[in-house]
């Protein structure tokens, strides 16, 4: 039986293009796909805009657009990224579809069956000129611990203190520069300090499911005291018009704060990608319904390390006490950094995706970087120029490249492309040494340890050039064309030799092709094979005719390296965008108190 998965990214805010620390996420989740794919597994691969909150109506406001012409704008612009980078979704959807409005509402409405919701007067600062609730972000002032002026409300950027809005000395509105009045209003919440939510979360979360480093820290989400509060605090799902969200069922006026509904998206673009494929106008929530309760089913959301609270907490006990499927791994990974630069998740690093590809910059080579520092654990991993010419030009060119166009010159010219089936002791023993990897290759993809499978990769290329090296066929070449018996000898072990080079080659396109899809499509042709699969190593090419080489990938020039890296980049934020930061939710993995303010039931409006 193949497995049946259904794979997420995190959906990202539909208020800035994407910058390099998405794509990172999206190559380590769509190289895990495809390996499943090449494993015969039945993978649905979605993603969707995050359109809602407070943050994307400011800025849709500023543009002087409605926020749906604003994220219709931003979403028209993805493509090209995901196009570019072979990032192969199998939809792309939005938190603002009609499917996601009836799933949130129909999960929130289950939950307030069960006596989980509860509502709570609370205070916050309101904008009286803008006439709105102020999130913390568009609040400014003066830091009550070191004075510096034109700070956040949630933290102050010149000492890094943590405190609550109402903390800030003079504060005034990032809006309308208006002095902010407490203002009191009704709150809805998810009762996660519920007894029931409680067990089941400490059980969830703990049963070897998530990684070791994720589950440890969730458990001191559990046990441990900050800012007064001890264990799980129920969560604020609620934020007051004008607001654009979704409109909470029997509450006019109030809207699900953007996190409610942001995970739902998940389904919600599932449920859609199986509405567009019900050709026969047949129920598209019917079919995904149905596809959902499938026990076999594996539910699996790749994400980073500042929104593990949202998925370890709130969306399986969002789910399970809907009565629906909980998540079966989340899989988390750290940041990108760019010269060990930490990146801002608004204003993103220095390197543009879109400048990448439109300085010519092939997008496998970021593919095959990335993925040669990826590994299952919870780190940050660096972008650093020089390493990144050194791993294409030497390992992957230098290696992997060079074994092909070594060999395929010769069978070409002399052999009409017809490859030896008699491949030598040597050949045969080094090509079962290749197939022999087979299975800890696949492994390693299965654990996401990319990293890994891209060394015990090159280490097979290298025994490939070793052998390459020791049976010289430019020497070969040479004596094969002596007369008599002599020559017809060199010229058979010519045959022999070029013919293992393609076999390995074949071999190590198949471990690499997870990570370097439109390469692999380029290699299935010049072999003149259907699409590879991993089971396609067991079984050699034999008496195969293959197509005349053409070159397959370029060194990296350094001077466009140079020039994508060289500063000024071009604004990957929208207008607007910078107003729109959201770094709390970049809060440090390990600090805690800040993912815990997130979680907590303190005035925290989006
Ligand atoms: O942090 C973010 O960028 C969010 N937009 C991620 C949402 S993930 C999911 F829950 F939708
Ligand atoms: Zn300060």
């Amino acid at each position: 039986m193949p497995r049946k998965l259904f794979v997420t990214t995190a959906l990202p805010y539909a208020n800035a293009a994407f910058h390099i620390g998405h794509m990172m996420e999206y190559i380590q989740a769509d190289t895990w796909v495809r390996a499943q794919r090449m494993k015969g597994s039945e993978v649905h691969f979605v993603c969707a805009d995050d359109a809602h909150g407070a943050p994307i109506m400011i800025a849709a406001d500023k543009a002087g657009l409605t926020p749906q012409q604003f994220v219709a704008g931003i979403a028209a612009g993805r493509a090209q990224y995901l196009d570019g980078f072979h990032i192969a979704f199998d939809n792309w959807h939005s938190t603002d579809g009609v499917e996601n409005h009836r799933l949130a509402q129909s999960i929130y409405l289950a939950l307030r069956d069960k006596d989980l919701i509860a509502t709570r007067t609370i205070e916050q600062f309101y904008d009286p000129q803008k006439g709105m609730f102020l999130p913390d972000r568009f609040i400014k002032g003066d830091c009550p611990k070191c004075g510096a002026s034109d700070q956040y409300g949630d933290n102050c950027e010149a000492c890094g203190a943590v405190y609550a809005a109402t903390d800030l000395k003079n504060p005034r509105s990032a809006l309308s520069g208006a002095t902010p009045v407490m203002r009191s209003s009704e709150h809805f919440f998810f009762k996660l300090s519920d007894p029931r939510c409680v067990e089941f979360l400490e059980r969830w979360t703990q049963d070897g499911k998530l990684q070791s480093e994720v589950a440890n820290k969730v458990r001191e989400w559990f046990s441990r005291d900050y800012n007064g509060l001890s264990g799980l605090a129920d969560w604020d799902i609620s934020r007051d018009a004008p607001y654009f969200g979704i409109e909470i069922p029997g509450a006019p006026g109030k809207y699900f704060y953007v996190w409610l509904d942001a995970p739902v998206g998940y389904l919600a673009s599932l449920e859609n990608l199986f509405a567009k494929r019900a050709q026969d106008g047949s129920d598209g929530a019917a079919a995904c319904a149905a596809y959902l309760a499938d026990p076999q089913l594996e539910q699996v959301h790749f994400i980073g390390k500042d929104i593990v609270t949202f998925h370890t907490l709130f969306w399986p006990a969002m789910l399970y006490f809907s009565g629906r499927k909980v998540p079966d791994h989340i899989h988390v990974h750290g940041f990108l950094t760019v010269n060990n630069d930490k990146m801002s998740k608004s204003r993103g690093t220095g390197i543009s995706p879109l400048r990448y590809l439109e300085l010519g910059l092939d997008p496998e080579w970021l593919r095959y970087y990335i993925a040669a520092k990826l590994n299952a654990r919870v780190e940050d991993i660096d972008f650093n120029p020089e390493d990144f010419i050194a791993r294409v030009n030497s390992d992957l060119v230098g290696k992997y490249i060079n074994i092909a166009s070594r060999a395929a010159g010769f069978l070409a010219k002399r052999f009409d492309g017809q490859l030896s089936s008699d491949l030598g002791v040597e050949g045969r023993l080094l090509l079962d040494g290749l197939r022999a990897q087979r299975a800890a290759i696949e492994e390693l993809y299965e654990t996401r340890e990319f990293g890994k499978a891209v060394r015990e990769t090159m280490l097979l290329a290298d025994r490939v050039n070793a052998y390459v090296d020791q049976h010289k066929p430019w020497e070969l070449a040479k004596q094969a064309g002596a007369d008599g018996e002599a020559g017809a000898a060199q010229r058979a072990a010519l045959h022999d030799v070029c013919s293992v080079c393609i076999e390995a080659f074949r071999l190590l396109t198949i471990y690499l092709k997870p990570i370097l899809p439109a390469l692999a499509a380029q290699v299935e042709a010049f072999l003149q094979v259907p699409p590879l699969q991993f089971a396609d190593a067991e079984q050699a090419l034999g008496q195969h005719r293959i197509a005349d080489y053409k070159h397959l990938m370029q060194r990296v020039d350094a001077a466009k390296l140079d020039a994508l890296l060289t500063p000024p980049a071009p604004a990957v934020v929208l207008p607007g965008g910078e107003a729109m930061a959201d770094e709390i939710s970049i809060a440090d993995f390990a600090d805690r108190r800040r993912q815990h303010q997130a979680a907590a039931a303190h005035a925290r409006c989006r």
